[in-house]
């Protein structure tokens, strides 16, 4: 794709040549990312971080990044200190806040908000997450990880734990890996199943995957276990969400009897599925991925931003 002034609201966007691409600048941007080096890349740039649902890391790392590459940002944090509340449309919204900033990342709690809000975006406009949709960039910033702690993506079998139905990480990650030569084997109660749209697209790309409760046997067959959170705030009742808070917690026992070389992750925050004695373990990445999830993001950045298609 042509990154210079695109929106990126779907990792269905994204073919093999892109990904590898945002890879490949995300490990040339990593010494800035860490501190080791300083840059000026998008000086006189302006980030707006609009988070109309909570987070930590997604907005953090984006303002991050945006200034470790000597650029600024503007924000707006919950729905309730913005004029949305006033009923301003999300098109009024983007057109007003396209006029004042260079780039937008944008996180929203309905599905589909985020092409509502293109509409009226003149800059380039980034998902942080729409509600039960899609994460594409913290799903870039997975299979970087992924890239990095294995030295490879194809020919892995990659297990995802959970919350399948309202994950917008693992349907994101999903259409990633649908574009490289892996085998995905979904773990959830059969309520939390990974949805008929993602299936779909995964049946149409020829990718091999496997749907089990089991989660002691997709442990044994994988090289990568991505864990996710329950997440109380996507659930009708408390009653829903108690029915399946805790059916899948991560052990060390669990990891030293099935597959002690596995490659443990997770988008985070956690909250139970993974005993914190499982942090000491060299296979468990998942803090390492949210530094990495600097450079992937000064990566987008850049690509949207800079010269990053002419290299
Ligand atoms: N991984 C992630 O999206 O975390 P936050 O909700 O803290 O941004």
């Amino acid at each position: 794709m042509e990154f210079q002034n695109a929106h990126i609201l779907s990792a269905q966007q994204l073919n093999t040549e892109d990904i590898e691409k945002i890879l490949r600048i995300a490990v040339e941007l990593e010494p800035i990312a860490q501190k080791k080096l300083t840059s000026d890349l998008l000086r006189n740039k302006v980030l707006a971080a609009l988070f109309y649902e909570p987070s930590t890391r997604t907005r953090l790392s984006f303002e991050t990044a945006m200034n470790r590459l000597g650029g600024r940002v503007i924000s707006v944090v919950g729905m309730d200190n913005s004029s949305l509340k006033k009923g301003e449309t999300l098109s009024d919204t983007a057109r007003v806040i396209s006029s004042y900033a260079d780039v937008i990342a944008m996180r929203h709690p309905d599905a589909g908000s985020l092409t509502e809000f293109s509409r009226g975006a003149s800059v380039p406009l980034l998902n942080a997450g729409d509600g039960v949709n899609e994460h594409p960039t913290q799903a870039l910033t997975d299979i970087f990880t992924i890239e990095k702690e294995q030295g490879r993506i194809n020919g892995l079998t990659i297990a995802m734990v959970g919350d399948l139905k309202y994950g917008r990480t693992v349907h994101s990650l999903s259409y990633l890996l649908s574009r490289f030569s892996v085998k995905l084997i979904f773990v959830s109660p059969p309520e939390l199943k990974m949805p008929d749209t993602v299936t779909a697209h995964l049946r149409e790309k020829g990718v091999y995957f496997d749907e089990t409760q089991n989660l002691e046997e997709a442990i044994r067959k994988s090289d990568v276990l991505y864990m996710t959170r329950i997440q109380k705030e996507r659930f009708a009742t408390e009653a829903e969400y108690r029915r399946h808070h805790g059916v899948y917690v991560l052990t060390k026992g669990l990891i030293e009897r099935c597959n002690q070389h596995i490659l443990i992750l997770h988008p985070l925050p956690r909250y139970g599925e993974i005993s914190s004695e499982i942090d000491e373990l060299a296979g468990a990445a998942y803090f390492r991925q949210v530094e990495n999830a600097v450079a992937v993001r000064m990566a987008l950045l850049y690509l949207l931003l800079g010269d990053g298609d002419n290299d």
